[in-house]
């Protein structure tokens, strides 16, 4: 990554080998997941928090090849998915902290555990956090891929009675229908809580898992179960996030409850285990778009800019 910027920035260039340092492991990466945080991190919408230029990514699946000191050697060979704070994993060869790294089960290829680790790893504590009591009615907003895909493939294992999902567009639609929406909307028009009454019958929302945040998280409210109604807020595609006040909550009986800083991440960090294993034994399904070489990760952050990928895009080294 020569700057921060547009999907240009990233270009393929031979560099120096990495080297573990005590409590390193040295990756072989076979798999890198294309996140969209790393898209907003790449162009500057979130301040980039190292010097450029650098070896950008910030997960990888491989296998470990070496050892820095006062690491198990039984690691060596051992398949893993890194998840790295500190870049690098654009790469044939990352070095990251020992604890950054989760054993990949066995019967889970390197590409879907590219594809799974980071959404599902999310959907999970959000699903938990939702504590969802079995009869209750969930909307989940963008529903069809990352994030959203997971938990729609989740919510009524956790808990979940009713999934009313947005996507973008018809295909989207399909998709978030497959993974287990009742009712899709599609939140490209701007006015699409609109369209919810007629879905609702009458009825409420009891948990929003609110991506988009900006003013529809405000038109929410109002469709949403007084007392014990509640919005998880952990993203804002909108450009903003939820635009709701203390008081707009008080005065509803709701609850907002930011999914997002150090100790959620920790959380998600604790779930990544869990998100390998459902996806190892079926209960859940990676979401893959496409497998492309690892110098078109210019290209691949490109479709991501322009809202093209049903899944997560996996560069090969
Ligand atoms: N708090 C956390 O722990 C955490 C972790 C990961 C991600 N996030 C956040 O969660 C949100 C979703 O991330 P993700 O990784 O799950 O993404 P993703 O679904 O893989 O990709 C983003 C999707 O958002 C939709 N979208 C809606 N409005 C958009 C807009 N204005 N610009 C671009 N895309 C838009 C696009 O789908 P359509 O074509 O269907 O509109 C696009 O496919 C992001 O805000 C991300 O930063 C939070």
């Amino acid at each position: 990554m020569t700057a921060v910027g547009g999907p240009e920035v990233l270009v393929s260039q031979q560099v120096p080998a990495p080297r573990p340092r005590a409590g390193e492991v040295l990756i072989r990466t076979e798999a890198i997941p294309v996140l969209f945080p790393e898209t907003l991190l790449r162009s500057g919408a979130f301040p980039f928090p190292a010097p450029t230029p650098l070896i950008f990514g910030m997960q990888a699946a491989g296998v470990v090849v070496e050892i820095g000191a006062g690491v198990d050697a039984a690691l060596i060979g051992q398949r893993v998915m890194v998840a790295s704070n500190s870049f690098g994993t654009y790469a044939e060869q990352v070095c990251a902290p020992v604890e950054s790294v989760t054993a990949i089960p066995d019967g889970l290829s390197p590409v879907e555990a590219a594809a799974v680790t980071m959404s599902a790893s999310v959907a999970i504590p959000l699903l938990e956090t939702a504590a969802l009591t079995g009869t209750e009615t969930v909307l989940i907003e963008v529903a069809a891929t990352g994030v959203g895909g997971y938990l729609t493939q989740l919510a009524k294992e956790y808990g979940a009675a009713r999934v009313i999902a947005t996507a973008g567009g018809p295909v989207k639609a399909d998709r978030a229908r497959e993974l287990g929406a009742d009712e899709v909307i599609d939140h490209t028009d701007p006015d699409w809580p609109q369209g919810l009454p007629e879905i609702l019958g009458g009825t409420t929302i009891d948990v929003v898992f609110d991506a988009l945040g900006g003013d529809s998280a405000r038109t929410l409210l109002d469709l949403m179960t007084p007392v014990r109604g509640r919005m998880l807020s952990y993203g804002w595609l909108s450009g903003a996030p939820a635009q709701v006040t203390a008081m707009d909550l008080i005065m509803r009986g709701l609850t907002l409850t930011g999914c997002s800083g150090p100790a959620w991440l920790a959380g998600v960090d604790r779930s990544r285990a869990t998100a390998l294993t459902r996806a190892a034994t079926g209960s859940i399904t990676p979401l893959l778009d496409r497998v492309l070489p690892l110098d078109q990760a210019a290209a691949a952050h490109q479709l991501i800019a322009d809202r093209v990928p049903v899944g997560t895009i996996v560069l090969q080294p």
